[in-house]
């Protein structure tokens, strides 16, 4: 695999593209995203389930560019949508409506009609009121509604608590017993079909073996619904591999396979995966701009033109992104947090980072930003939202342009009330 952002003389690339030039051409903060990478992820999950041939249902969530999402449907993937919205853009990417799982656990009737119309491979469903939701929609439309229930196996994936899903506490899924009071419920119902099982524990994980926890209670329960007649064509293990922040190594894809693969052996059905950050998350990269060095007697502050607004993980998670300098300068370094100019204290890049002391109207990257930046990104403090740049060897192409202001408030109007007299 090659690297995505290599350093050629201290300056740093993305791919052929030298990221100086980019940012002085297109202004910052940017996200920038190497195709390469994608494209490389993508055929390495491949490679690493051979024999298998999963459905990689890539989640649009991570990062729902529809460049990025474009640029993975080609190279074969499927999709995995959580909203309306995200359906609506999986198809304006081209993408094939029965290569597509919609998941989520409040849908709402409209989503569910548009998955129906659409015809999507299958509904994750998560509680017994959405399943009796899709057999009235379905029923209303004269169509049958595929659908594969996620259970959750209450197993602790050991990542942040706020991106944990797969345990008692959470949310999500149907246990064991609701698992199968579902497959009964589905007997009844008309216009409902369950096809398969679907399991997704958190997200960032970095060791197999919770996974394999999961997989093992996942494998009784399908055996056990086999046995009782339902067919079961699909078992999907949702997505939630990690990837490193920090440099450190963690396991491989063929490192999950080789654990999961060998359960598996005599599950006929096809299986899906859902991964995320792990196909996009090392493609990206924030770019952002010096705008003053605050020196006090303390600390040190980095303030930069990036902000919780364009990348909230650390301030939401206390998440770790590297931040590098863009050229490499023989300077004295400092330590520093490195912040933006938003007005909240947890407005903040990176803490306690040790660089080459910066000086106003130098660039810094931060790295592993192609996951959860943009799509998480808001308009806080009134700022526009950040451009987004695809590179493909020595070419690169604006794939979403910078917000203007006028876009802060498209939509709102002054209310004739206001101006009356
Ligand atoms: N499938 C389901 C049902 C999910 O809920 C998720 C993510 C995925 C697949 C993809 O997970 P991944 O492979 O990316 O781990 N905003 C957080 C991550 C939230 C993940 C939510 N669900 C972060 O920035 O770390």
């Amino acid at each position: 695999m090659k690297v995505a952002f290599p350093r050629r003389r201290g300056r740093l690339f993305c791919e052929e593209v030298d990221l100086a030039r980019l940012a002085d051409r297109e202004g910052t903060p940017v996200f920038v995203y190497s195709r390469r990478h994608l494209l490389e992820r993508l055929a390495e999950l491949k490679r690493s389930w051979t024999g298998r041939d999963p459905l990689i249902c890539y989640s649009v969530k991570a990062n729902s560019n529809l460049a990025v999402i474009k640029t993975l449907l080609e190279a074969g993937a499927g999709l995995d949508v959580v909203s309306g919205g995200e359906l609506k853009r999986g198809l304006k990417a081209g993408a094939r409506a029965d290569r597509i799982v919609f998941a989520g656990v409040g849908k709402t009737r409209d989503e569910i009609t548009a998955g129906l119309k659409a015809g999507v491979l299958y509904f994750t469903v998560e509680s017994l009121p959405e399943l009796e939701a899709i057999d009235a929609a379905a029923a209303g439309m004269g169509k049958r509604a595929a659908v594969a229930f996620r259970v959750n196996p209450h197993v602790d994936p050991r990542t942040h608590r706020f991106i944990t899903t797969g345990t008692v506490e959470n949310k999500f899924g149907l246990d064991l017993e609701q698992a199968r009071e579902a497959f009964r419920r589905c007997a009844r119902l008309g216009y409902v079909e369950p096809v398969g099982l679907q399991m997704h524990i958190g997200s960032q994980i970095t060791a197999p073996g919770p996974f394999e926890k999961a997989l093992k209670k996942l494998l009784a329960l399908y055996r056990e619904l086999r046995g009782s007649g339902f067919k079961l064509a699909y078992l999907d293990l949702g997505g939630g591999m990690g990837i490193s922040y920090d440099g450190r190594p963690v396991p491989s894809a063929r490192d999950y396979s080789r654990r999961l693969a060998p359960l598996l052996k005599d599950c006929p059905a096809r299986l899906v995966l859902e991964p995320g950050r792990w196909l996009v998350g090392g493609a990206g990269i924030l770019l952002t701009r010096v705008t003053y060095l605050k020196k006090q007697p303390i600390k040190n502050f980095v303030i930069v033109d990036a902000a919780m607004n364009d990348l909230i993980r650390p301030a939401l998670y206390d998440a770790f992104h590297r931040i590098e300098p863009v050229a490499v300068r023989r300077r004295t370094k400092i330590r520093a947090d490195v912040v933006g100019p938003v007005c909240e204290s947890g407005d903040f890049l990176g803490k306690d980072r040790v660089l080459p002391e910066p000086r106003p109207g130098d660039l810094l990257a931060v790295r592993d930003a192609g996951a959860y930046g943009f799509t998480m990104s808001s308009n806080y403090n009134s700022r526009p939202r950040p451009s987004e740049v695809m590179v493909a060897g020595k070419r690169y192409r604006v794939v979403r342009k910078r917000e203007s202001v006028a876009d802060l408030w498209r939509g709102e109007t002054i209310p004739d009330f206001s101006r009356a007299k």
